[in-house]
């Protein structure tokens, strides 16, 4: 399986054996993670698995999902750095599904490291992973129905709609799905809706949620062979889409238009 397809098969997984899974695939991960491509490379990051050898995992803040193995993304903080964040650990999720491993993001573990900080790194998320308990036990993504989150201003091209049929399975804290797409021919802009019920407008997890979707358009993106421009556009101001603020646009290369 590679990334792409993982990006289709990958659940959350909360059930795990407890053996820890062998040396070599966490190496492989280490490597894996050299050739991961953050969004924004000047931003300083770095993951450590956790239990270190003959440790116990020792997690603050609350974790749901008892793992064998911990990766903890520890980051710089910067403006966008949650979006980095999201952008590398779920490209990480996907590496680990491809190796028939399972995963569950933790949002409200953390891992302080006092050696970490001194160098200005803190932990953003947490990510539990292992051999899951019933491998074969993988279930349709829950997610909104691409008419509820794309308003189709033409009709794309197939390389659109599978970019955003990548963006829809993307996993999201609570499942909120926060995005909203506004979609033409070659290109989509990408909003953020806002939630319901009078809670604040980003949630805690919002921008590492975007990152998270981001990585899986770019990684259908990488296996369909397409360029794609992911910019912040200045003169968005002219699409309205009442309740949500505009995000970033994914731009299909100018030899696909
Ligand atoms: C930023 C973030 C934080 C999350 N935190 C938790 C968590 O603390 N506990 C948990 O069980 N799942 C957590 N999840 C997993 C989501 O609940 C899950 O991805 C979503 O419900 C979609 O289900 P799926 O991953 O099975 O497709 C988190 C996911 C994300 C992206």
């Amino acid at each position: 399986m590679n990334l792409y397809e993982a990006i289709y098969a990958r659940h959350s997984v909360r059930k795990f054996c407890m053996e820890p899974v062998e040396d070599k695939v966490i190496d492989g991960i280490f490597h894996f993670l050299q050739e991961a491509k953050p969004l924004f490379p000047e931003i300083r990051i770095c993951c450590r698995v956790y239990p270190e050898r003959g440790e116990k995992p020792r997690l603050s803040g609350f974790s749901n999902v008892s793992a064998p193995h911990y990766l903890a993304l520890f980051s710089e903080n910067k403006e966008k750095s949650e979006l980095n964040a999201g952008y590398v650990m779920e490209q990480i999720v996907l590496y680990l599904t491809s190796r028939g491993l399972g995963s569950c993001y933790q949002g409200m573990a953390k891992k302080h490291v006092p050696e970490l900080k001194q160098e200005g790194l803190s932990c953003v998320m947490v990510l539990a992973f292992g051999y899951p308990k019933n491998p074969g036990k993988g279930k349709e993504a829950r997610r909104l129905p691409m008419e509820e989150l794309c308003a189709f201003k033409n009709q794309p091209k197939a390389h659109i709609r599978e970019l955003l049929e990548a963006a829809r399975l993307a996993p999201s804290s609570l499942n909120s799905q926060p995005w909203r797409f506004v979609v033409y021919e070659n290109r989509f802009h990408i909003f953020s809706r806002k939630p319901a019920g009078g809670r604040h407008w980003l949630n805690k997890y919002d921008e590492f949620n975007f990152g998270v979707m981001l990585a899986n358009v770019m990684e259908a993106a990488e296996e369909l062979w397409i360029d794609v421009e992911m910019i912040k556009l200045d003169n968005i101001t002219h699409i309205e889409l009442p309740n949500n603020r505009y995000v970033i646009s994914v731009i299909l290369g100018l030899d696909k238009w």
